[in-house]
Formats: structure tokens, C-alpha cells, sequence
């Protein structure tokens, strides 16, 4: 419920940055590592619902949502509440080292979300990359081969195994040296740019022609592939779906090959397309799945799920001190009974409606060249002629920056894309508030054109 001092839709008081979030900013240059990319200067102060609040009393409706993290929005109550209880009985045992129930129980409601054909089990870090680079380990372990096969545009996190799988922007790897071997990239199917004019739903069956006659032909044998992992929707990358049969496709590839399928939902998991996970609209049967972001709203936790006659390594071969952390596994179960209490249907239905009021902006505004994605991961892509598709990354920032001085906070995506992807509890209020500020910030992106 919302207080008296708490609003549902943005409030912007001033130009910003205001000037307690000025002095935030300054004290955060003397100390915090240049490396973090901020794309405009909020800064935050308190959190409810779909509602950021600065220091100087300005309120945003987030779109971000700490980058798909917030599944159940800022602070909810239940989470708190689960939170809190956790953290009085028991913060931290290492589950490497010892026994507590709560990660079964965690583990017992993530299995129950997978295909019913095969027995899962699952193992908890604390983090997309971690989960990540476990996958790997597994993968290989598991198949006793090494090579990994992975596509442009992925993004899979910034520690060097799963470095070496990212293939996002350049600067991500750039001066880091060598990374892992054996790693090849293929192209990803993007049907707004398909070279050979195909649809959403058939782009791509040239990708899997390369990869049979030409990669496991000619580069690796399919009998030393450990892993083939993909983003059902590339997030980094610029949320891009990939088509149910290409999916369906890989599958097929792996099952022949013995070669382990790690469908990566760090971002599109959870229930943010309207569907728990990401892959279940193709309706296929991953090896290997992982999971972080919307798993803990806002807790560090992530997961990798692994068919059990996958996960067959022995003690010692793969631990961490904090994964399956209690107080992160409440926050995790409380957002599981948010997500599957209502949210994941909100998502649905929020998504059909956003959807429904933009998916003809292509027409209605000269930079907008597509409208994309599933549930509430939804990617609009900006170009500076519609004709040609010129990638106009400036114009995507203008809009961004100017959503945020309208109170809307978006993320870019990709070279050049908006990402939006709201709390799962937005509401028809909040979605047409949103898309107000979004029109307004195009249309005024396009008088620079
Ligand atoms: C699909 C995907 N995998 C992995 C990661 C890495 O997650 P983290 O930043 O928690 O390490 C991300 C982060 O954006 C992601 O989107």
C-alpha cells in the first residue's frame, strides 16, 4: 500500500542533477573505481513500488528496474518482511561446508519449474557471471570436452571464463589479454537486420547451417564441443528474441552431439516475459539453466539448474562460501510467491498492453525502427533513417537522457537500443505514464535529426 508521502508516477522538482545528488556524484568520483558506466546522473536515495526517489525529493517511475533486478519492484513488503525474519534467525553458514534447509527448499521450488521429463538440481552463487562460469565447469566436467560455442552480441558477465563469451561491445574486453581458448562466436538471428528478409519467428536457419556444415565440420569436431550457450533473448545485446525454432534447433544440434545446451536467463528469467522462463515459449528441455538478477529482487544470488545426470561431479570439485546464502534464499522465496502469486501473469498482460500502444511506432516516428521482445523485456531500436537502418546510438541517448529528465528511468541496449524492463508490478497508470514520457523524448530526439 502506499503511504501519504509515497506517489505511484514521477515527480521531477528541479533541473537535475539536484544538489544533494550533485554532492552523491562528486563523493563518488573521489572513490569509486571509473570503470562503472553510468548513462545519466540519478541517484538514489529510497525505493517503493516502481518509484526511485533522490535525495532532493525528485521521484522516478524506473524502467530499469537495477537492470531486470526489482522483479517485484522496490522494497516490497514481503520481501522486507522475509528479509528481515531471515536475518534475526541465521545470515551465513557456507553451504559448501554445511547443511541448512533453506537451500533445498529453494532448490525443491526452482526444480519444480523445469520440464517434468528429467530429475533437476541446482547450485547457488551469488551472481550472473558466477552462475556463468560454473555452467562452464559443469559443461566440461560433465562431457570431459572443452570448446564452447557461444554468439555474437551475447552477453554472459565480466569474469574471464564468462568473458570470453561475452561478445557484446569491444571495450568489455578490450586490454584483458587472453581468455579462455576453444571459445567460438557465431552470428545470433536478428530479424529486424536479416540480411535475408526473414521474420521473427523464421530468422536464423542459415546460422544453423553455418554451425552443422561449417563450425563442427570444419573448426571443431562435435565430439569436443562441451557447451552451445544462448540467450533465449540476447539482453545486453539489445533484446533481441531468438525464434522458438531456432531454439528448437539448437536442441536438436546438442541432443545428436552429446554437446550440454545452457540456455543463459540471468535477464530474461523469472517470469518477466509472461512465461517463468524465457525458453518455455519454445518449449524445449535445457541441459543447463541459469538464473540471478530477478531471482532475489535485489538480493545477490543466482543459480545454475542442471539436469541431475548432468550434475554428477564429485565433493570439492565446484563450492563458494556464499552462495545459498539464508537471508538471500527468504528474499529469493518470497519473490518465487510475488512471481508465481500473480506477477508473471502481470508481466503477460502488462507486456500485450505496452505492446498494444507501441508496437506502431515504426510508423508513427521517423527514428524508431523496430519494436521487439516478450512479456516485459521489451527493446525499441533506434536508427537514423528507417529506410537504411543506420544505427543512431546518439539519438538513443538523447531519448534516454530525456526520459530521465522527465522522471523515466530506461537503459540502453545493444549499440542502439532502449531496454524496458519495469518491476513486474507495474500497472496500466504506470505503463501509459511511461510511454508519454517515451513519446515526448523521441519526438524531441527527432527535431535533431
Ligand atoms: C544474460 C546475462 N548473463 C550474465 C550476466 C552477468 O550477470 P552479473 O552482472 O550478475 O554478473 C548478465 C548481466 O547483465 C546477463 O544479462
Amino acid at each position: 500500500m502506499i503511504t501519504a508521502t509515497e506517489t505511484k508516477l514521477p515527480r521531477i522538482n528541479m533541473p537535475l542533477p539536484g544538489p544533494k545528488a550533485k554532492e552523491v556524484i562528486e563523493y563518488d568520483k573521489k572513490f569509486i573505481s571509473p570503470s562503472l558506466f553510468r548513462e545519466y546522473p540519478l541517484v538514489a536515495e529510497r525505493g517503493y513500488g516502481a518509484i526511485i526517489e533522490d535525495p532532493d525529493g525528485n521521484t522516478f517511475l524506473d524502467f530499469a528496474a537495477g537492470i531486470a533486478v526489482c522483479s517485484t519492484g522496490h522494497c516490497h513488503p514481503h520481501v522486507v518482511q522475509e528479509i528481515q525474519k531471515q536475518a534475526a534467525e541465521l545470515i551465513h553458514i557456507a553451504g559448501t561446508d554445511f547443511y541448512h534447509r533453506h537451500m533445498p527448499q529453494l532448490a525443491e521450488r526452482l526444480v519444480a519449474t523445469m520440464p517434468k521429463s528429467h530429475h533437476y538440481k541446482v547450485f547457488f552463487g551469488n551472481s550472473g557471471t558466477e552462475a556463468v562460469e560454473g555452467a562452464i565447469k559443469l559443461a566440461r566436467y560433465a562431457t570431459r570436452r572443452d570448446k564452447l560455442i557461444a554468439f555474437y552480441g551475447c552477453f554472459h558477465g565480466r569474469t574471464l571464463g564468462s568473458l570470453s563469451l561475452t561478445a557484446s561491445k569491444s571495450t568489455q574486453r578490450k586490454y584483458f589479454g587472453t581468455l579462455l581458448g576453444g571459445v567460438e562466436h557465431i552470428p545470433f538471428p536478428y530479424a529486424y537486420r536479416c540480411a535475408l528478409g526473414h521474420t521473427n519467428e523464421t530468422c536464423g536457419g542459415e546460422i544453423i547451417e553455418l554451425l552443422e556444415e561449417q563450425i563442427l565440420k570444419r573448426l571443431f569436431a562435435p565430439e569436443e564441443i562441451a557447451a552451445i550457450i544462448v540467450e533465449p533473448i540476447q539482453g545486453e545485446g539489445g533484446f533481441i528474441p531468438a525464434p522458438a525454432f531456432f531454439l528448437r534447433e539448437l536442441q536438436r544440434i546438442c541432443n545428436k552431439h552429446g554437446i550440454m545446451l545452457i540456455l543463459d536467463e540471468v535477464q530474461s528469467g523469472m517470469g518477466r516475459t509472461g512465461k517463468m522462463w524465457a525458453y518455455d515459449h519454445a518449449g524445449i528441455t535445457p541441459d543447463i539453466v541459469l538464473t540471478a538478477k530477478g531471482l532475489g529482487s535485489g538480493m545477490p544470488i543466482s543459480a545454475f539448474i542442471a539436469r541431475e545426470s548432468v550434475m554428477q561431479w564429485k565433493p570439492g570439485s565446484h563450492g563458494t562460501t556464499y552462495g545459498g546464502n539464508p537471508v538471500c534464499i527468504a528474499s529469493a522465496m518470497a519473490t518465487l510467491d510475488l512471481i508465481q502469486g500473480g506477477l508473471m501473469v502481470n508481466a503477460r498482460k502488462m507486456g500485450e498492453y505496452i505492446f498494444g500502444k507501441i508496437n506502431d511506432w515504426p510508423s508513427r516516428f521517423k527514428i524508431v525502427g523496430d519494436v521487439r521482445g516478450k512479456g516485459l523485456m521489451i527493446g525499441v531500436e533506434i536508427v537514423r533513417d528507417q529506410r537504411t537502418k543506420e544505427k543512431a546510438p546518439d539519438l538513443r541517448d538523447k531519448v534516454i537522457v530525456g526520459a530521465f529528465h522527465r522522471g523515466l528511468l530506461t537503459l540502453e541496449s545493444g549499440e542502439n537500443s532502449i531496454r524496458i524492463s519495469p518491476p513486474l508490478i507495474i500497472d496500466e497508470e504506470q505503463a501509459d505514464c511511461a510511454i508519454r514520457i517515451m513519446e515526448e523524448s523521441i519526438r524531441e530526439a527527432e527535431k535533431s535529426l
